[in-house]
């Protein structure tokens, strides 16, 4: 606990040094110049602070607004030490901030009372914001933990369903990316998008339910096959329906919304426009242009330039406009997070 005595007073400065020495506290900085007491505020960090009122270059009034504009002196108890006991005094130095007052001349047992009184208050004060303080860091840690839980738990269900889905990891991690670049060049918020990466991977979840013969089927499918495989949006949906984490919901409504088309003519509920989750329409856009720009066991890796002529030409049918253009309006990040995969690929190769 420091304290800290501002008077023009050398004399002045003595007594109330003696008379805080005899309250007990050790090292109370005393300064003459109110002004240098200012500078020095922050690296001594008071918990009590005793000024005088008149003082040469700013008066006590003067001083204690300047420490109330510090937002860590907002509560220290500062007492103005004056030989006036006018009332306007009194009452423009209580607006500004000051918590006490002790009349000159000194009484040293009423000083020594109030002093104590305030370090008391100030020691409650500190202890309390340090509480605080302290329980907002635990709080924030804790959610941290559950948030990083959430997303292992997220990604470890998105790696149990790649053991059956021939689409690779790689399109996870890219089309995730994908749909992340596109959400935030939409302009939503860093929570979202950060929650969006880490659920889009889980938009095929539902494939876990797809028999093998119908997803490890090399042809073409049959209408009823085909049917059967689009059953894996309402299952990735269902799977992850109705959970308390915001996470899981998110990965749900990826899951079940990634098929729809903007002109309604997708899958599984032929949603149309904005009836149709933006996450849905985020990730169909990134799923698609990733589909497109990787080799199929039954159709070869096309050109960047043809996947995007392809995605111009579906704005508003396949794909949301707006989706589209913030896609578009970041194309060299798309193209560097498909060049990062060539570049693995080719380093792997070698
Ligand atoms: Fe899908
Ligand atoms: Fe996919």
């Amino acid at each position: 606990m420091t304290v800290m005595i501002v008077d023009d007073a050398e004399t002045n400065l003595l007594v109330i040094k003696s008379l805080v020495d005899a309250c007990g506290i050790v090292g109370a900085s005393t300064f003459k110049k109110p002004v240098e007491a200012l500078s020095r505020l922050d690296d001594l960090g008071p918990s009590l602070i005793l000024v005088d009122y008149m003082m040469p270059d700013l008066d006590g009034i003067d001083f204690i607004r300047a420490v109330r504009d510090r937002d860590r002196f907002k509560d220290t108890p500062i007492v103005m030490v004056t030989t006036t006991d006018q009332r306007s005094v009194r009452l423009e130095a209580l607006q500004a901030g000051a918590t006490d007052f002790i009349l000159k001349p000194i009484d040293p047992a009423e000083f020594k009372a109030r002093v104590r009184n305030l370090m008391h208050l100030a020691d409650a004060q500190t202890k309390l914001r340090d509480q605080a303080a302290w329980l907002s860091r635990e709080v924030e840690k804790a959610l941290a933990v559950a948030r990083g839980r959430e997303a292992e738990i997220v990604m470890r269900l998105a790696r149990a369903a790649e053991l059956r889905d021939p689409e690779t990891g790689e399109h996870l991690e890219r089309m995730s990316r994908y749909s992340e670049r596109i959400a935030r060049a939409i302009g939503l918020d860093d929570a979202f998008c950060e929650r969006l990466r880490i659920a889009a991977p889980m938009h095929d979840i539902g494939k876990i339910g797809v028999p093998d013969a119908i997803l490890l089927k090399p042809g073409p499918l049959t209408p009823e096959e085909r049917s059967e495989m689009q059953k894996h949006a309402q299952q990735g949906g269902e799977i992850l329906e109705r959970s308390s984490s915001e996470l899981i919901r998110l990965a749900g409504e990826v899951a079940i919304s990634h098929h729809e088309r903007y002109d309604g003519s997708g899958y599984p509920f032929r949603l149309a426009g904005d009836a149709i989750p933006l996450s849905g329409r985020i990730t169909a856009l990134a799923d698609v242009f990733d589909a497109l720009t990787s080799a199929r066991p039954y159709k070869p890796a096309w050109p960047t330039e043809q996947a995007r002529a392809y995605i111009l030409a579906e704005r508003g049918r396949h794909f949301d406009p707006a989706c589209v253009d913030a896609m578009m309006s970041v194309w060299p990040d798309i193209l560097a997070i498909h060049d990062e995969r060539a570049t693995a690929v080719a380093t792997t190769q070698t």
